[in-house]
């Protein structure tokens, strides 16, 4: 995947931040563009922590790629919800040797999730699944942690 692509990406990803509206429209669009536009990202799925739930619970948004078992994640469980409760981005090269790993396809290989924080809590996570090992190098942590970071801004200004 070469840098000029990543960067057309991410321009696409700026263009849909100014024309649409609502955060639902803009991550229903990214998860798109994400999901058709990067080769290796074979699944791209918000989560989105439920309001006033107790215990916390991560609930799939907007997401492209084959239907997921995991719609519902608490927070102490998975790659999804180390992401959140720790509020720092995780990589991981090699899912089969994670034990927190809750499989979603068979092809899995790598897996980066990054929180979305709005108004300094995290809210959410942006959460990618590649075939390919290894597939979320620098480049890349930057471009998905750019589009969560979008996705914040968005939260908080939006009116829904
Ligand atoms: N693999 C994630 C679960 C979500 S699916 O990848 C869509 C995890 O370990 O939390």
């Amino acid at each position: 995947m070469s840098a000029a692509r990543i960067d057309e990406v991410r321009n696409e990803v700026d263009e849909l931040a100014q024309a649409l509206p609502t955060a639902q429209e803009f991550m229903q669009a990214m998860v798109k563009v994400l999901h058709e536009r990067m080769l290796k990202y074979n699944w791209v799925g918000f989560y989105l922590l439920e309001p006033g739930a107790q215990p916390p619970m991560l609930v799939l948004g907007a997401f492209e790629g084959a239907m997921t078992p995991h719609t519902r994640i608490p927070l102490h469980q998975g790659i999804c919800g180390a992401a959140a409760s720790s509020g720092q981005t995780v990589v991981v090269d090699d899912v089969n040797q994670d034990p927190r790993y809750l499989a979603c396809s068979l092809e899995t290989k790598s897996e980066i999730v990054v929180p979305v924080f709005a108004h300094g809590s995290v809210v959410g996570e942006l959460d990618i699944d590649s075939h390919f090992a290894a597939a979320f190098t620098a480049e890349h942590q930057d471009l998905v942690q750019h589009c969560a970071r979008l996705v914040g801004n968005k939260l908080e200004t939006a009116t829904q």
